[in-house]
């Protein structure tokens, strides 16, 4: 057997790619991960801010996006978050939980790299890194090699090939499309990636808004029937925060997202409440008692809003002020791009791949998982739940063929 050969070779040593090897390892599976860069789980170390949000307690598919809407129900189901917590647990890994089911490692996301790992390490799987892939070329009428890869003058062979090569988000990170370029090589259509749970840009006419650079406030922000209620920060180039990466998810470009920067209070009633007790309070008073100072102070400084008593507000103008607080239509630039987003929209087409095994319909053998596909989760843990549970389904989908050879 030469010695290039492996039953799988993986492509991309993120979450993905780790996972997927060490389930096949368990297997008895030879093994080969393929990484360009220099070390592997890169993005898992600079996820949730050093600490990566590795899953998500509310895990369902309505929390994901894809053409395909339903893909992603088998994979969730054959590997769950309980299942993920289930091999923190094992390796003693600690964790804690933050808001809406977030969780998140204690001590770091190195734990996670470790732990993946020793798992690979454990079924003997080999890891070559600075290895970018150029090319797969397939293999007709051979028993035993169905796909030769091809890095500068190196080349390894194998039976099966997955793809777990990533999306386009943070190219600093080693991100590339030659997952998307892999599919177009073999007639698999891919949906068109954007950038996603991404900043928003100011338009020129906006960029006043720059003065608020560090303010942040709960808000709830709306777009395609989509709501999120959570914090929003001003920064020197537009709108970013919780809410709005998940909201970029589902806005279109051209579109405007529409903002209720008071989402707990209601504007009417606090001047009303405010009128029968203190009728001379300057509305500007009144507001910043519930808003960041900093934002009422610069709409009134450029005369978006009228200073002026509760009691001479009358019944319009108290209308015109609660609807430019709580229906805020923000029509973006654009977005920051790739070069900060946390995921890529798109991918190769769900519809062309089993979601029983991410296997392609059209070339046997040759397998996608993660983030190459169109499958984009929320922020929250989602993500990487999905490159679990897709690489697990891979994972038991080539054990199942049974093709040791
Ligand atoms: P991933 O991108 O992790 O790995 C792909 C690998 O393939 C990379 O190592 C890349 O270098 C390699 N590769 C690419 N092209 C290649 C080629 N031609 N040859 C060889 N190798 C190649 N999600 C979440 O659930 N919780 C969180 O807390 C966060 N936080 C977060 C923060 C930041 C800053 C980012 C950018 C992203 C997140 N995410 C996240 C998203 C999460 O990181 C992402 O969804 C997963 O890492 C995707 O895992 P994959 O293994 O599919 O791709």
């Amino acid at each position: 057997m030469n010695d290039n050969y492996s039953d799988v070779i993986i492509i991309g040593a993120g979450a993905a790619g780790l996972f997927c090897a060490a389930q096949l390892g368990k297997y008895g599976k030879r093994v080969l991960i393929l990484d360009n860069g220099k070390k592997i789980g890169r993005k898992i170390l600079m996820s949730g801010g050093g600490f990566c949000n590795f899953t998500n307690m509310n895990v369902t598919s309505g929390c994901y996006l894809s053409e395909n809407r339903h893909f992603v129900k088998s994979a969730l189901a054959q590997f769950t978050q309980w299942d993920f917590i289930g091999l923190v647990a094992d390796y003693g890994i600690a964790w804690h939980e933050k808001e809406d089911g977030q969780l998140f490692c204690d001590n770091g996301a190195q734990d996670i790299v470790d732990m993946l790992a020793a798992e690979c390490a454990k079924y003997g799987v080999k890891i070559q890194l600075r290895q970018p892939i150029e090319q797969v070329e397939q293999v007709e009428n051979d028993a035993k090699v169905r796909f030769k890869i091809h890095a500068f003058s190196q080349q390894w062979s194998c039976r099966s090939l997955v793809i777990a090569s990533g999306g386009l988000s943070m190219p600093a990170l080693g991100a590339t499309p030659f997952g998307y370029q892999l599919a177009e090589q073999f007639s698999i259509n891919v949906v068109p990636p954007r950038a996603a749970l991404v900043p928003f840009t100011f338009r020129e006419t906006e960029k006043f808004l720059t003065a608020l650079s560090g303010v942040s406030l709960p808000v709830t922000v709306t777009s395609h029937h989509q709501s999120f209620t959570h914090q929003m920060l001003f920064t020197h180039r537009g709108l970013s925060g919780p809410a709005i990466l998940q909201i970029s998810n589902y806005w279109e470009p051209g579109e405007s997202v529409e903002i209720d920067l008071l989402p707990y209070h209601s504007v009417c009633q606090i001047v009303e409440e405010c009128r029968q007790s203190s009728p001379k309070q300057q509305l500007k008073t009144v507001l910043s008692r519930h808003l960041p100072k900093k934002l009422v102070e610069l709409w009134f400084a450029q005369s978006l809003l009228k200073d002026q008593t509760v009691a001479n507000l009358s019944k319009a103008e108290l209308l015109a002020v609660d609807n430019f607080i709580h229906r805020w239509q923000f029509y973006p630039n654009g977005t920051e791009g790739y070069r900060t987003a946390e995921v890529t929209m798109g991918g190769v087409d769900t519809r062309e791949i089993s979601s029983k095994t991410m296997e392609s319909n059209k070339i046997e053998g040759l397998y996608f998982i993660g983030e190459v596909l169109d499958v984009t989760g929320r922020l929250g843990g989602y993500n990487f739940q999905w490159a679990w549970s897709s690489a697990y389904a891979c994972a038991v989908g080539i054990a199942g063929k049974s093709e040791r050879l």
